[in-house]
């Protein structure tokens, strides 16, 4: 066996994720050696309860509760306890006591990135985070290496897997929202307070991150839109089945480019309606996919499993293989690049299509009255279904019909305030639902 040098590894925590990074740290550990070059000795893990069951099998004299002790002294510290306190304190901690840091946090990233990063140039050392977005795929290290040398123009994607794993179970068995996200919760696919994950708010975490690596400008969390999923219910899903879409929640980043050349950025996460033979359509489970389109590369997929301990693991153990390469060679971390600093517009700027479901008094003129409202509003008409749901014996016309109208590419501005009028006109009697249709 060849003596290499070794690095002292420390975890913080040994949850889903942590507890599988150890196992395999410890029973891989020969390979990890040759492939990093170095030693890497697993110095101890720091938990809340030392005595919890984990889902691995350790040994119990690695555990501890003195995050911060454990961290003086070690090379490498891997941070996968999640949330941003003691989370952030404890990273930066890290980088102050020389070490290089691997993390998956997105949620700490995409709030504290800049003071994380900061830090890290300071001391020349690098922060690791392949996991933090899109689970075991390779999609940080594209970005920030592979396309450096391009120009990406956009991403779409599906960047989590418990609202990818929920959406698909009710569209393909028609499951209960609440119970597929119990189970989503039991697979260690959830995050610890799992309104993270159904209200948009780690995907747009990590659409955050995923938008300032690939148009290099700091992009804040409250510059993302976000919309979650909780509005989903089992009459979206079929209609959309009906109409030939599949419902799933998307990561949009756009670089949009105004007449005179100038250049912002859109940031943005709902869920939309995908048609069914788009690739993303058949994204099941857990799974997670991202399209890259990118001004020389044209356009790039990335897909594979977008949660769970094991599969995010092996993103984290990539990361602690890269930085044992560059503590055994030596030289600083390179950093972030921000230098293109775009503005980020508001969702009222973006130009995507439409689906607008309304439920309307089934009377002569109703149709002329709405596709009024939609001409003065610049959103034009591209498809129109009209089925009655309560007819009137009675009457020559109708008692109340839905109405399934999809538009053309409208400005978002343009088909809220429209909706708005809509929903005040006399002849809407509800708004069942307005959802973007993505995919093209
Ligand atoms: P878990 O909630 O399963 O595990 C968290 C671990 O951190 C536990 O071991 C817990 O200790 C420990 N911990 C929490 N707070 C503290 C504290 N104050 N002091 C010491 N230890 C603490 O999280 P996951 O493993 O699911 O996620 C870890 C990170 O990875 C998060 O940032 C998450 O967003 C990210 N991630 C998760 C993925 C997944 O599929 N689960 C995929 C990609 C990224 P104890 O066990 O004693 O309570
Ligand atoms: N809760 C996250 C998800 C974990 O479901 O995608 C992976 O980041």
């Amino acid at each position: 066996m060849t003596d290499y040098r070794t690095l002292r590894v420390a975890l913080l925590g040994a949850g889903a994720v942590g507890s599988q990074v150890a196992d395999l740290l410890l029973k891989h550990g020969d390979e990890l050696a040759d492939r990093a070059g170095a030693t890497l000795e697993l110095a101890g893990i720091a938990v809340r309860d030392v005595d919890a069951k984990r889902d691995t099998d350790l040994p119990r004299e690695l555990f501890t509760t003195d995050a911060e002790t454990l961290i003086v002294g070690s090379d490498i510290v891997i941070e996968l306890m999640g949330g941003i306190e003691p989370a952030r304190t404890q990273v930066l901690h890290a980088i102050a006591s020389g070490a290089d840091v691997v993390t998956a946090n997105k949620a700490l990233l995409a709030t504290h990135g800049s003071e994380v990063f900061e830090a890290a140039d300071q001391v020349g050392a690098e922060v690791y985070y392949e996991a933090a977005a899109a689970g075991a795929i390779p999609i940080i290290r594209p970005l920030r290496d592979s396309l450096a040398g391009d120009r990406v123009v956009r991403i779409m994607g599906i960047v989590n897997g418990t609202t990818n794993y929920i959406l698909d179970r009710m569209d393909t068995e028609g499951a209960d929202f609440a119970d597929v996200l119990a189970q989503a919760q039991a697979l260690g696919y959830a995050e610890a307070d799992p309104t993270a994950d159904v209200e948009g708010f780690d995907a747009a975490q990590k659409a955050a991150i995923l938008a300032s690596l690939a148009f290099h400008t700091t992009v804040p969390l409250d510059a993302v839109h976000r919309e979650g999923i909780t509005s989903v219910d089992a009459a979206m899903i079929e209609s959309a089945r009906h109409a030939g879409y599949v419902i799933k929640l998307l990561a949009v980043c756009e670089r949009l480019t105004a007449d005179d050349g100038s250049e912002s950025i859109s940031v943005r996460v709902y869920p939309a309606l995908v048609e069914r033979t788009h690739p993303l359509a058949s994204v099941h489970g857990a799974n997670n996919a991202v399209f890259v389109q990118a001004e020389a590369a044209g356009d790039l997929m990335f897909y594979g499993a977008g949660a769970g301990g094991v599969q995010t693991a092996s993103a984290v153990l990539g990361d602690v293989v890269s930085a044992a390469r560059r503590h055994i060679a030596g030289g600083v971390g390179v950093g972030e690049s921000t230098r293109a600093n775009l503005p980020a517009v508001p969702i009222g700027h973006v130009i995507t299509r439409y689906q607008i479901t309304l439920e309307v008094d089934d009377q002569p003129g109703v149709l002329a009255t709405v596709a009024g409202i939609l001409s003065e509003g610049r959103v034009s008409i591209a498809t129109v279904e009209q089925t009655v749901i309560e007819a009137d014996e009675n009457s020559r016309s109708g008692g109340s019909a839905r109405l399934v109208i999809g538009t053309h590419k409208a400005r978002e501005q343009d088909l809220s305030e429209t909706v708005e009028r809509l929903a005040a006109s006399g002849v809407v009697e509800r708004v069942v639902s307005v959802l973007r249709v993505e995919g093209n």
